[in-house]
C-alpha cells in the first residue's frame, strides 16, 4: 500500500499489458490478419480494472501478483472478446472503442467475430495454466448462457421497452457483476484461497460489478464519446434498458454508492490487506471514464 492509486495503477497496467503481449501470438503470425485485429481491440488502451482487480484479490488472500497474472490476463482476454462482439453490428452496432475505431470497422465482421472467438479460446487456455481445472470452470460458467452471455441476450430484448428493476439487476449483473466478479475470484483462487476468502471476495465482486455497470450507464449519458473513448449517448439512442433511464440520475448514483459501500464491508475479514481492494471500489465508483 506504499504506492498512490495513480501509481499502483499505472504500474499494474504496464505488468499486465506486458504479460498479455507475451501471451497473445504475434501480429506477424500465421494468420496475421487475426493476430492483428486480437492485438488492434486488446492494445487499443483499456483501463485493465478487471486483471487490476484480479492481482489486487490474490495479495489480499495472501498470494502472488506472479502467480495470479495469466489468471488476470484470461479474465483481460475474456472481457476484450465481449467488447468486441458488443459492438457488432448486430448487437450495439458501435464504430468507436477505446479511443479507435471497433475491429469489425477496420478489420470487417467476419474477422472480428473470428478475433472475438480466438479471443476467448485463449482466455480458458490461460486459465487452464493453473494445477487444478477449478478456474477453468468457474470462467466458464460466468461466460456462458447463464451469465455473460445470458446477460447480453436479456441486454438486447430489453431493447425498446421499459424492465423492471428487478429484470434490469438480472441484466446487469449476468452481463457485467459476473465477470469482474470472476476476475476477482480467478486471483482468490490463485492465491489458494479458502471457502471464508472466496465468499468475501464474490460478495465483494456482485456489489462492485453492478455499482460498475450503473456507473457505466450513467456515464453514457453524462460523459463525451472523446473522454469516454467509445460512443456516448449510445443508450438512450437504442432505448437500451438503464438505471438512469428507469431510476434517473441522481437515484442511479445513490444506488451506485450504497452498493460500493456494501463492496466495503464484504472485506472486513482481510483487515489491512483489504485496504487495496476498498480503494478499487471508490475508484470505480468515482471515475469519469
Ligand atoms: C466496458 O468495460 C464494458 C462494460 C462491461 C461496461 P470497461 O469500462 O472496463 O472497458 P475498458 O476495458 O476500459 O475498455
Ligand atoms: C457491456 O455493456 C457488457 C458486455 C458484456 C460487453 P455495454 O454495452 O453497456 O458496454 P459499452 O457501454 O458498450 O462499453
Ligand atoms: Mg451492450
Ligand atoms: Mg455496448
Ligand atoms: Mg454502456
Amino acid at each position: 500500500m506504499s504506492l498512490s492509486l495513480k501509481d499502483y495503477l499505472v504500474e499494474r497496467c504496464a505488468l499486465v499489458d506486458a504479460a498479455l503481449d507475451r501471451f497473445i501470438p504475434s501480429a506477424e503470425t500465421r494468420p496475421a490478419t487475426l493476430h492483428k485485429a486480437m492485438r488492434h481491440s486488446v492494445f487499443a488502451g483499456g483501463k485493465r480494472l478487471r486483471p487490476v482487480l484480479c492481482l489486487a484479490a490474490a495479495e489480499a488472500c495472501g498470494g502472488r501478483v506472479d502467480t495470479a497474472m495469466a489468471a488476470a490476463c484470461a479474465v483481460e482476454c475474456m472481457h476484450t472478446y465481449s467488447l468486441i462482439h458488443d459492438d457488432l453490428p448486430s448487437m450495439d452496432d458501435d464504430d468507436f472503442r477505446r479511443g479507435v475505431p471497433t475491429c469489425h470497422k477496420v478489420y470487417g465482421e467476419g474477422i472480428a467475430v473470428l478475433a472475438g472467438d480466438a479471443l476467448q479460446a485463449l482466455a480458458f487456455e490461460l486459465a487452464a495454466k493453473y494445477d487444478t481445472s477449478a478456474l477453468v470452470a468457474e470462467l466458464a460458467r460466468t461466460a456462458g448462457s447463464l451469465h455473460l452471455v445470458g446477460g447480453q441476450v436479456a441486454d438486447l430484448e430489453g431493447e425498446g421497452k421499459k424492465v423492471p428493476l428487478e429484470d434490469l439487476r438480472y441484466i446487469h449483473e449476468s452481463k457485467t457483476a459476473a465477470l469482474l466478479t470472476t476476475s476477482l475470484k480467478l486471483g482468490a483462487m490463485s492465491a489458494r484461497a479458502n471457502e471464508e476468502q472466496l465468499a468475501a471476495i464474490h460478495a465483494f465482486g456482485m456489489a462492485t460489478g453492478l455499482a460498475f455497470q450503473i456507473i457505466d450507464d450513467i456515464l453514457d449519458v453524462t460523459q463525451t464519446s472523446e473522454k469516454l473513448g467509445k460512443s456516448a449517448g449510445k443508450d438512450l439512442a437504442s432505448e437500451k434498458s438503464t438505471y438512469p433511464a428507469l431510476l434517473g440520475l441522481d437515484a442511479s448514483r445513490a444506488e451506485a454508492k450504497r452498493l460500493t459501500q456494501e463492496a466495503h464491508e464484504a472485506t472486513s475479514i482481510f483487515g489491512t490487506q483489504g485496504e487495496r481492494l476498498r480503494q478499487l471500489a471508490d475508484y470505480l465508483l468515482s471515475r469519469d471514464y
